[in-house]
C-alpha cells in the first residue's frame, strides 16, 4: 500500500474457473493509490487471468473488486476502461504503417470518454502533450518515422504512450519487457520509475532484474492464491515462495 494508505483497488476472495479448473481460487490483492505493484509468481499462477479479471475480459465466478471505492467486477471492459483502468496487451496494437506522431494522434482520439476527450484536449491532443508523451517514453527522435521501422522495444513504448494518451489511474502491463534488450529493459524500468506516483501501476513480469529496478511491493500468486506479498528481499527468503518456484528452475528464472 502507498504510504498515505488509500487502497484504489481491492480484489476481496476472488475465483475464477475455466469449464471446473479453478485458474484464480480466492485471490485477495490491495493496490494503493500511486502504488508501482510488481505481481510475480510461477508458469500457470493465474497472474494474466487476475489482469484479465480486474479489466473485465474474464468475469469472475465469485468475489468482489472494488476500483476507487466502486464495485466493478460486473461492469463491461469498455466501462471499466472508461472508470479509469487501463491495459496493455503483449500483441502491439499500433498502426504500423503510419508514423508515431500519428498513431499518437489516433490513440488520443481512441479515448473512451468523449466528454473527458473534449474538456481536456479539446477535441486533439495538441502537439505540446503529444510531445510530452514521446519524450516520456524515448520516442522524441522517432515521432515521424514509422511505426514499422521501430524496433520491439520502441514499438512497446509507443504502445505504453497510447495507453498514457488516455490517462488511466490504474494502469495494468503483462510482461512488458518480454522480448526486449538487456538495454532496452533497462529504459523500460527508467520509464516506469518516472511513471511511478503518477498512475497506479500493477506489472506482471518474470524478469527479475526488472522487477528489482522498480519494486516497492511485490506479491507473489501461486495456483490462483496470494502466496505472499513484501519487498524483494522479504519474498525472495520465504520459503513458501522458494518452494512454489521449484522445478521451474527458482524465482529468476520462471
Ligand atoms: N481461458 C482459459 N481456459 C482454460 N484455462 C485457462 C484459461 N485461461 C487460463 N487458463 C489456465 O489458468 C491457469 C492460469 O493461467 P494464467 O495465464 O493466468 O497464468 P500466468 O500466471 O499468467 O502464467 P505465465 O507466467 O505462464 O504467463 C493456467 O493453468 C492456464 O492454463
Ligand atoms: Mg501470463
Amino acid at each position: 500500500m502507498s504510504d498515505d494508505g488509500e487502497i484504489q483497488l481491492a480484489l476481496n476472495d476472488v475465483s475464477v474457473s475455466f469449464g471446473g479448473f479453478v485458474a484464480v481460487a480466492g485471490l485477495d490483492l490491495a493496490v494503493g493509490k500511486g502504488e508501482l505493484r510488481c505481481l510475480i509468481g510461477p508458469n500457470g499462477a493465474g497472474k494474466t487471468t487476475a489482469l484479465d479479471l480486474i479489466c473485465g475480459k474474464t468475469q469472475a465466478t465469485s468475489g468482489e473488486i472494488r476500483f476507487e471505492g466502486r464495485s466493478i467486477d460486473k461492469l463491461k471492459e469498455y466501462e471499466i476502461a472508461r472508470a479509469g483502468i487501463g491495459r496493455k496487451f503483449q500483441v502491439p496494437s499500433v498502426f504500423r504503417e503510419l508514423t508515431v506522431r500519428e498513431n499518437l494522434h489516433i490513440g488520443q482520439s481512441r479515448q473512451t470518454g468523449v466528454l473527458a476527450n473534449l474538456v481536456r484536449f479539446g477535441g486533439s491532443m495538441d502537439d505540446d502533450e503529444l510531445e510530452r508523451l514521446a519524450e516520456l517514453v524515448g520516442l522524441s527522435d522517432a515521432l515521424d518515422s514509422a511505426a514499422a521501422h521501430l524496433s520491439h522495444g520502441q514499438t512497446q513504448w509507443l504502445e505504453i504512450a497510447l495507453i498514457l494518451a488516455q490517462d488511466p489511474a490504474l494502469i495494468l502491463m503483462d510482461e512488458p519487457t518480454a522480448g526486449m534488450t538487456g538495454q532496452e529493459t533497462g529504459k523500460t524500468a527508467e520509464l516506469f520509475n518516472r511513471l511511478r506516483g503518477q498512475h497506479t501501476l500493477i506489472v506482471v513480469e518474470h524478469d527479475m532484474g526488472f522487477v528489482r529496478d522498480i519494486a516497492e511491493t511485490i506479491s507473489v500468486m501461486h495456483q490462483g492464491k496470494l502466496l505472499a506479498e513484501g519487498s524483494l528481499k522479504e519474498i525472495s527468503s520465504d520459503p513458501q515462495v522458494r518452494e512454489a518456484y521449484l522445478g521451474s528452475g527458482g524465482i529468476g528464472h520462471a
